[in-house]
């Protein structure tokens, strides 16, 4: 019989995990310690915008009419432990309030819980980004806990889902990678990933440590990557050089490759900044804090982005204070295609000029709801038209394909005066110039 899967967590990582595994043909079981989550999801709604994902979720959660029924949720440890041969551990791990470190209150408490109940032999399985030892750690304390011993498991199998792509990512994943302790560990969980739409990537055996490790060291390496181009296109700024075209010469190179070398205001969102800080955090802990001061740059250059964007847009408006001055922004999630504002560099950028005296008004596609909620006291419009009614300078900070497709001529009928700074290469330079546009991009010459 096939085994049975638990999800606990029910955040981006978790409801996607969940809804794949319903995919894949499992009976599933998740749990949420958030009453108004599990309600949601119930219903078959997402608490956050993915897409494809609520698509999913309705094919398969029990009581909605049409669905396969593979899904269910529930508040309930003991009806979790009781039904699952295979537990998947998915809360989060912010960073810890004022510190690098990460806060790994859930996960703890999140394992004890389930521990408490476990009476039957299986395998819980952390897919949560936590520092290197922790696994270990977990694993005794549910050997100390569980009512069934050392038949209830631990294995480490880390995710690599993007926001934005976290269905495709969760059924087409790059590689699987699983940290075990035991053959029997790993053979359940290569039973669990043995699918048809599984099929194909390549499976990754290795200890604890390295399990947790690749998560981190990969978050560190694109972190790295994403602080290199926009290193460069500080240089390019001074030098009068041109980072897209580096960054496109540079990628044909296989070596280098071309993803994730797009230059701007940064990386943000809830994992890549707090990631690289928790794994600086936890080299200082193991005493190998040198190996990773390169990441206190990386992280440097890239907060560094933000400020600079404050100061192109200051620069555009004649230098001077912003008091008075009209700023559109368009965007304000991290990244397109979600509707996640958790360290955006879009908000934290609109956030600065309002608080310098700036008129700001932001739009976003999906955005605006979390927006409103962390910065109550920026400006906010229901259209990118509206935003840029009027507005001095447009600031366009998060690259989603509706302001790719927005015409430049409508848009500069309606601004005081028409002039775009791209804060994230973007948008086509040739298409706003032609329309009458002073445009402005990070890393690239003037005109
Ligand atoms: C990241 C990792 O990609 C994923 O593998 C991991 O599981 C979780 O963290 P995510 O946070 O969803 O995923 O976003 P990602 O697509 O990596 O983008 C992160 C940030 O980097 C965004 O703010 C994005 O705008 C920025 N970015 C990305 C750049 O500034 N330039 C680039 O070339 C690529």
């Amino acid at each position: 019989m096939a085994p049975k899967i638990t999800v606990i967590g029910t955040g981006y990582l978790g409801a996607t995990h969940a809804a794949a595994m319903a995919e894949l043909g499992f009976e599933v079981l998740g749990l949420d310690v958030v009453p108004e989550k599990i309600e949601m999801l119930q219903r078959g709604e997402v608490p956050m915008y993915e897409p494809g994902l609520e698509e999913l979720l309705r094919k398969h959660v029990a009581g909605i009419e049409g669905a396969s029924g593979r899904l269910r949720f529930t508040m309930d440890w003991a009806e979790v432990a009781e039904f699952g041969d295979v537990h998947f551990v998915c809360v989060n791990t912010p960073q810890k309030h004022g510190e690098y470190a990460c806060d790994m209150s859930y996960v703890d408490s999140a394992v004890e819980s389930l521990a408490k109940h476990l009476t039957k032999p299986c395998l819980v399985v952390g897919k949560s980004t936590v520092p290197v030892g922790s696994a270990a750690r977990l694993a005794a304390r549910i050997l100390e806990l569980a009512p069934a011993g050392a038949s209830a498991e631990l294995a480490w199998n880390p995710e690599f889902l993007r926001e934005g792509f976290a269905v495709n990512d969760t059924l087409h994943p790059d590689r699987i990678v699983v940290g075990v302790g035991s053959e029997h560990a790993e053979k359940l969980l290569r039973e669990v990933y043995a699918t048809p739409i599984a099929e194909g990537s390549p499976f990754v055996v290795t200890d604890f440590p390295t399990a947790e490790l690749v998560k981190t060291s990969a978050n560190s390496f694109l972190a790295t990557k994403i602080s290199f181009i926009n290193a460069m296109a500080e240089v390019c700024e001074a030098a009068g050089g041109d980072v897209v075209k580096l960054a496109e010469a540079l990628g044909h190179d296989d070596r280098i490759g071309k993803k994730f070398l797009r230059a701007g205001i940064g990386f943000g969102g809830g994992c890549l900044p707090k990631d690289i800080r928790a794994f600086m955090a936890r080299a200082g802990e193991l005493g190998a804090d040198q190996a990773l001061t390169f990441l206190r740059e990386i992280d440097s250059i890239n907060m560094r982005r933000r400020g600079q964007m404050v100061e192109m847009a200051r620069e555009a408006l004649g230098g001077g204070s912003f008091l008075g001055k009209r700023v559109a922004v368009l965007g304000a999630t991290f990244k397109p295609d979600s509707d996640d504002v958790r360290d955006s560099p879009a908000l934290n950028v609109a956030g600065q000029i309002h608080l310098q005296g700036g008129q700001v008004t932001v739009y976003d596609p999906k955005g605006m709801p979390n927006a409103r909620r962390l910065f109550p006291t920026l400006g906010y419009a229901e259209t990118a038209l509206d935003a840029v009614r009027g507005a001095d300078v447009v600031l366009h900070l998060t690259e989603w394909r509706e302001f790719r497709e927005l015409d430049p001529a409508v848009l500069g009928a309606v601004t005081s005066a028409p002039v775009i700074l791209d804060g994230r290469n973007a948008l086509d330079p040739a298409v706003w110039r032609a329309a009458g546009w002073t445009y402005r991009a990070m890393g690239r010459p003037a005109a």
